[in-house]
């Protein structure tokens, strides 16, 4: 995730450092951004690739990385430890008034701050949706010492460089659209473990069905042009008392059974993309078809 901020940064003319442990990952993260950087500027999505080349740099230690940085993103693995002890060493080393943002995909920011003992005000979870560099959304969960200084630079961070911000108005994991996210995953799991469906129908079912509608308007709008006349309330309290029989048999668990894991990895290695495309060749044919998308998104911003 750190790579796709990289380029996002990079390419909207902020001068950016990668900060990393490792300095092999460091070397492959430079390399994406470089292909990511030449993907967007020619898929119109941004210019002066060499320029924003030239606004990468790298560098091991923190002090070195954020003693004069502006904003700092950190994108290190989810773990409560992992970002309490990032973010000590972040307030140590910014500029006291530098905002830290949190690529965390869900956990809270009310129990990392406390680490940032000096400054605990400055820091924010900022999720990004992967890819960082094609996906506008950014979900931005201020824990309890969150100051709202902190949430309204971030928000304006973010717009300038390309990204829709909303605001999680009280702090909850997962924040909004990995919420989301989880409850349809959940019963994707479930449909396939079940044998109600192929993993492959179940793909199709959402990004030829619902999927569609959804990137142009989400849940609400949809289903109050599903109403005819009466709307979001016609279709609320008529139409949609039918679905209490639906909600009764799906999946109500918390842990993902095994079952559903091996269905999962099995239905996957059965598709027909993964049959004929790498790895690289389906991420290519992602975001292909997200900058289509992104265009006719764009035009209506
Ligand atoms: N992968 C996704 O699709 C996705 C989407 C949205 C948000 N996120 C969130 O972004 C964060 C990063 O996820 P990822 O998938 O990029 O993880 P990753 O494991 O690919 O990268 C984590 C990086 O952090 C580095 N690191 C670990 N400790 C460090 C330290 N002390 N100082 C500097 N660098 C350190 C590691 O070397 C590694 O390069 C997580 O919080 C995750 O939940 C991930």
């Amino acid at each position: 995730m750190g790579q796709g901020w990289g380029t996002l940064f990079a390419l909207n003319g902020y001068e950016t450092v990668l900060i990393d442990v490792d300095k092999k990952r460091l070397e492959e993260a430079v390399a994406r951004i470089n292909l990511q950087i030449d993907f967007l500027v020619n898929a119109g999505l941004g210019k002066d690739s060499e320029k924003a080349k030239n606004r990468i740099t790298t560098a091991t230690s923190m002090a070195e990385g954020v003693h004069d940085a502006s904003f700092v993103v950190e994108s290190v693995y989810e773990s409560y430890d992992a970002k309490r002890a990032v973010y000590k060493e972040m307030d140590e080393h910014a500029p006291a008034d530098t905002p830290l943002a949190s690529s965390s995909s869900g956990l809270l920011m009310s129990r990392i701050q406390t680490a940032a003992a000096r400054h605990p005000e400055r820091c924010i979870v900022a999720h990004p949706w992967n890819p960082v560099y094609l996906i506008p959304l950014v979900e931005l969960c201020p824990g309890q010492l969150t100051s709202e200084e902190t949430t309204r630079r971030t928000y304006k961070l973010m717009e300038e460089i390309g990204k829709v911000p909303i605001v999680v108005r009280k702090e909850v994991p997962g924040f909004i659209a990995n919420r989301l996210s989880a409850a349809l995953w959940r019963e994707a799991l479930d449909l396939v473990d079940k044998g109600v469906a192929s993993a492959e129908d179940v793909d199709k079912a959402v990004s030829f069905g619902p999927g569609l509608r959804w990137a142009i308007m989400g849940p609400y709008l949809t289903y109050h042009l599903g109403g005819g006349s009466g709307g979001i309330e016609y279709i609320m309290r008529h139409i949609g008392v039918s679905k209490a029989e639906w909600l009764e048999t799906m999946a109500k668990w918390t842990r993902t059974p095994d079952s559903a894991v091996e269905k999962a990895v099995r239905g996957v290695s059965e598709m027909r993309l993964v049959k004929e495309k790498t790895y690289e060749e389906l991420e290519t044919y992602r975001d292909e078809r997200l900058v289509q998308l992104l265009k006719i998104m764009k035009s209506s911003l």
